[in-house]
């Protein structure tokens, strides 16, 4: 039984409430996480193990980040797990973040980091193309390729709306400027099979019924559907495709993360900022790794096998801080250009 559930049966059994148990221990930390429970379980049940801690987790799909706003001084939460500059960056303009002490950072590299703290990178992830091991041959693409007629009808994606996708228009505006991204949205919405629709692994899934041939999507769900023994049928939708970074030849793609913020009120700071300090230790940058299939953020820690065999990360190193600030009108533009009503020409 894992740590977390173990204590909550022996709460139950001897009508202790969890709170009254963690306190005989060395105190709790609540985290507010858009992260899986079952992702983070491995992280926090070895937090548990090596410090007494006892993590305490609300999870949600959205909302904590408001959340945590409107609660003020009074909230809970200790830190915030996210995915997305996005949310880092309105985690921090919202102002529920505090600076997260120098010292757990020392291993993270600058651009995976907020310059004052108030956010950091836990993993890494790439925006990649998926294409069809049979119906493509290329071997290296860019992200302006897929803006070319040669792939008309071919090409499919989640809505332009997702964060994902607004991260990585908002990096293409960054190298493009506002109207070569226009431009260069225009021509892949006009490549699209449709509409977009579905989440990334639903477009690795169409490429395996024939229905597409290139799709837009992150790195770990490749990892985890070619190792999902729970839903075998994922594993032979990713046996039909290969992954290509784009831009590897050249300025590099594109990267996004998985973070934490230090909540401003953090009423167990302390313990906050050791479940971050853990979060980026080795052992646990190794589980993000072997477990979700994402980057670690720190240098040296090795990949999962499946990662290591697509090859080396050559990541796009315009600063997320830049990403963030461009998100708005990325947005904008999957708008003007009507990106999710799929092709008009
Ligand atoms: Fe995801």
């Amino acid at each position: 039984m894992p740590t977390a559930l173990r204590r909550a049966a022996l709460a139950a059994l001897f009508g202790l409430s969890l709170t009254g148990f963690a306190a005989a221990q060395n105190g709790s930390v609540n985290i507010y996480s858009y992260r899986s429970p079952d992702l983070i379980a491995p992280l926090l049940d070895r937090f548990e193990e090596e410090t007494g801690i006892k993590p305490v987790v609300l999870f949600a799909n959205n909302g904590l980040i408001e959340r945590a706003a409107a609660e003020g001084e009074n909230s809970p939460a200790d830190l915030i797990l996210t995915v997305d500059i996005g949310n880092l960056a309105l985690a921090k303009s919202e102002g529920v973040t505090q600076p997260i002490p120098e010292a757990a950072l020392e291993n993270v590299p600058d651009a995976y980091r907020d310059a004052e703290g108030h956010w950091t990178a836990l993993s890494l992830r790439a925006r990649v193309f998926y294409v069809s091991k049979d119906r493509v041959d290329a071997q290296a693409l860019s992200y302006a390729d897929i803006a070319d007629p040669e792939w008309k009808g071919r090409v499919c994606t989640r809505s332009g709306q997702h964060v994902y996708n607004i991260g990585l228009i908002a990096s293409r505006i960054a190298h493009m400027g506002e109207d070569g991204a226009r431009t260069w949205l225009e021509g892949v919405r006009d490549n699209l099979t449709g509409a977009p629709t579905g989440n990334d692994r639903a477009q690795v899934k169409s490429i395996y019924s024939g229905e597409c041939d290139l799709a837009i999507g992150n790195t770990y769900y490749m990892g985890l559907m070619l190792n999902n023994e729970e839903e075998p049928e994922q594993k032979d939708w990713a046996a039909s495709v290969r992954i290509i970074y784009p831009d590897a030849d050249g300025t590099g793609t594109h990267v996004n993360v998985s973070g934490a913020i230090l909540a401003k009120h953090a009423p167990n700071k302390d313990n906050a900022e050791k479940l971050i300090e853990f979060l980026l230790s080795e052992e646990a940058q190794e589980i993000y790794a072997s477990t979700n299939h994402e980057f670690p953020v720190v240098p040296g820690v090795p990949l999962s096998e499946t990662v290591a065999s697509w090859g080396e990360l050559k990541a796009d190193d315009t600063p997320l801080t830049e990403i963030a600030a461009l998100r708005d009108a990325a947005s904008r533009l999957v708008d003007e250009t009507r990106f999710d009503e799929g092709p008009q020409n």
